[in-house]
């Protein structure tokens, strides 16, 4: 299927990543926020991501302007009319994922395939909010932070997606480069389930006083080969969210996913980590 034109809709922290990761692979991508000077931002923030790039020597510095001139930051649907793929990336909250989808559905061509971004909430349930001729058209699409730089994607059908429809979507992830692997759609899908159960462990690990939280970071990256460890990942994140993540994981799974007292008290006192200069570790020494 030719899926040259895409919309991507939030231009926060995850959409104007995904929309660059679209732009570096060749795509034309529209980027919706709620307003023009929203949506404009998020285009600024690749264009500092693409001098990362540049840094690195992963980039030529004349191809920046090309892939910026392929994202068009847009405040209204009309613009996305035409789109045969389009990606939700907006706030973490059902009625506003349920408004977004269901006004794209009025206004999208049939064959449009509809994905959601979405980290916690069943893709088959997101899915009601479109016409039932579009069912087998809609998906779970999530990618990791920054979009543009990590692999994988997870492909998440609900219950009613059309096989081919996966197929379709895991070759345009392809095209650009990414990683994707199939998942169901259970909560916390195939990453978070396991991402979690180790900050879970190592928060355990910290209460046990079997060790630091440097010396626990150093036996991930030294021992594991993790690019990171858990205390650094979860400061980079925000604890408050690891917090919300872990709860929603606790509701679904019970026990093994019960956030520890040692990560409330963090939420508790304030310390986020980088986002409020202080977490697991200190930032403003
Ligand atoms: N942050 C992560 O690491 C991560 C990873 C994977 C998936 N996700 C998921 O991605 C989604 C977005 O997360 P984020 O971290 O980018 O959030 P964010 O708060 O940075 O961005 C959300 C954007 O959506 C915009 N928005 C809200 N309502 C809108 C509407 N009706 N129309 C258009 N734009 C609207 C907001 O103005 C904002 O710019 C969430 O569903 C989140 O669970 C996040």
């Amino acid at each position: 299927m030719e899926m040259k034109k895409i919309g991507v809709i939030g231009a926060g922290m995850m959409g104007s990543e995904i929309a660059l990761a679209f732009a570096m692979g060749g795509y034309e991508v529209s980027l919706k926020d709620e307003t023009l000077a929203l949506a404009t931002k998020g285009k600024e923030n690749m264009s500092k991501s693409l001098e990362r790039f540049i840094k690195k020597g992963k980039l030529a510095e004349g191809d920046k302007n090309k892939i910026l001139e392929r994202i068009k930051p847009i405040d209204n649907y009309e613009a996305i009319r035409d789109a045969i793929f389009i990606i939700e990336a907006v706030f973490e909250n059902f009625t506003v994922k349920q408004n977004v989808f269901s006004t794209l559905d009025n206004i999208c061509r049939d064959d449009c395939i509809f994905a959601t971004n979405t980290s916690s909430i069943s893709i088959t349930k997101l899915a009601t909010s479109v016409k039932r001729e579009r069912l087998g058209r809609f998906l779970g699409v999530h990618f990791f932070s920054p979009a543009s730089v990590m692999k994988l994607v997870e492909v998440i059908p609900s219950l009613d997606t059309d096989g081919e429809i996966v197929t379709s979507v895991m070759d345009l992830l392809r095209s650009i480069g990414k990683e994707p692997i199939q998942v169901k759609d259970v909560v916390g899908f195939a990453v978070n389930r396991i991402f979690h159960a180790m900050l879970i462990e190592a928060c355990r690990l910290l209460e046990e006083e079997v060790a630091t939280p440097e010396d626990i970071d150093k036996a991930c990256k030294l021992g594991l080969g993790h690019p990171m460890g858990p205390y650094e990942l979860m400061d980079v994140l925000n604890n408050k969210l690891n917090l919300e993540v872990q709860e929603i994981l606790f509701d679904s799974y019970g026990e093994r996913f019960r956030p520890r007292p040692n990560l409330k008290q963090r939420v508790n006192a304030n310390h986020l980590g980088r986002v409020t200069g202080r977490g697991w570790y200190n930032y403003n020494k």
